[in-house]
């Protein structure tokens, strides 16, 4: 049978069903990947150079205006046709959506249930005292990330950072710890446009199966989580996503 039926009959078959997704879940809505070539953001910029504290303390403004040139590109886009399967499916089944996506294209095509294990790219804090920061301008997409000095806190005078989560810095306890539960509780995983190679968000795979899930990639390209599903389908998150879940 071939891999996209076995796909769709689990999801037939299945009621509790959690989808980690990566930067591949939003590519076709025109947000770069970060390890695919030759596009991809890491590929132009070294990370070491812009996603890390350090980064950040060495030059703000380098780090801030990268952001803010992301935040333009993500505006500017909209949910694709996998995001928005993936939103009518919670009508039939128990979705909860586990996205390492910095992004807003869950929610804004419809999905209730999101779980962001690194961050999102419009809840700016302090980075001094932690507060909150409201909305900052973001340039139109189109234009290439340049240097941007990042506004001040209201109530310490802080630089304000982005809100991800950088390399080196720990993901948001709550929503790891809910995502690693409901990986535990789901009987299928859909693992859709993810390298695997970032942990712990890539473990979360293994959780699931070895509580008894069902785990089916959908990726067009073999990833490190490949060996731990029991189907891979190989296509993209637009044209597969709507397929399986139809
Ligand atoms: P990667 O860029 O590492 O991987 C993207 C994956 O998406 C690859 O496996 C591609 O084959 C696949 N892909 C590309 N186009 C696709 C499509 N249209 N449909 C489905 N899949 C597609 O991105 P992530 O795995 O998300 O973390 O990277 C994980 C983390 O690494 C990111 O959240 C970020 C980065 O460093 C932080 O910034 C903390």
């Amino acid at each position: 049978m071939p891999t996209i039926d076995q796909a769709k009959r689990l999801v037939q078959n299945r009621s509790n069903i959690v989808v980690l997704t990566g930067a591949g879940m939003s590519a076709e809505s025109g947000i770069p990947t970060f390890r695919q070539a030759p596009r991809g953001l890491w590929a132009e910029y070294s990370p070491e150079h812009l996603a890390t504290p350090e980064a950040w303390q060495a030059d703000p403004a380098l780090v801030w205006g990268w952001y803010l040139w992301r935040m333009g590109l993500v505006r500017a886009a909209v949910p694709n046709a996998g995001h928005v399967a993936l939103a009518m499916a919670a009508e039939t089944h128990t979705i909860r959506i586990v996205t390492q996506n910095v992004d807003d294209l869950h929610e804004r095509a419809g999905s209730g249930d999101v779980l962001h294990l690194h961050g999102g790219l419009f809840a700016h804090r302090c980075f001094a005292c932690a507060r909150p920061h409201g909305e900052v301008a973001i340039p139109d997409s189109g234009t290439t990330p340049m240097r941007v000095e990042p506004p001040r806190c209201a109530h310490c005078g802080g630089l304000i950072r982005p809100g991800v989560v950088w390399f080196g810095e720990n993901l948001p306890e709550a929503a790891f710890t809910q995502a690693v539960a409901a990986s535990a509780a789901c009987d299928l995983m859909l693992v859709v446009g993810t390298s695997g190679i970032v942990h712990p968000a890539a473990g979360l795979p293994l959780v699931a199966r070895d509580a008894g899930a069902a785990v089916v990639e959908i990726n067009p390209l073999e990833t490190e989580l490949s060996a731990v599903a029991h189907v891979c389908v190989r296509g993209s998150a637009a044209a597969v996503l709507p397929e399986v879940l139809g």
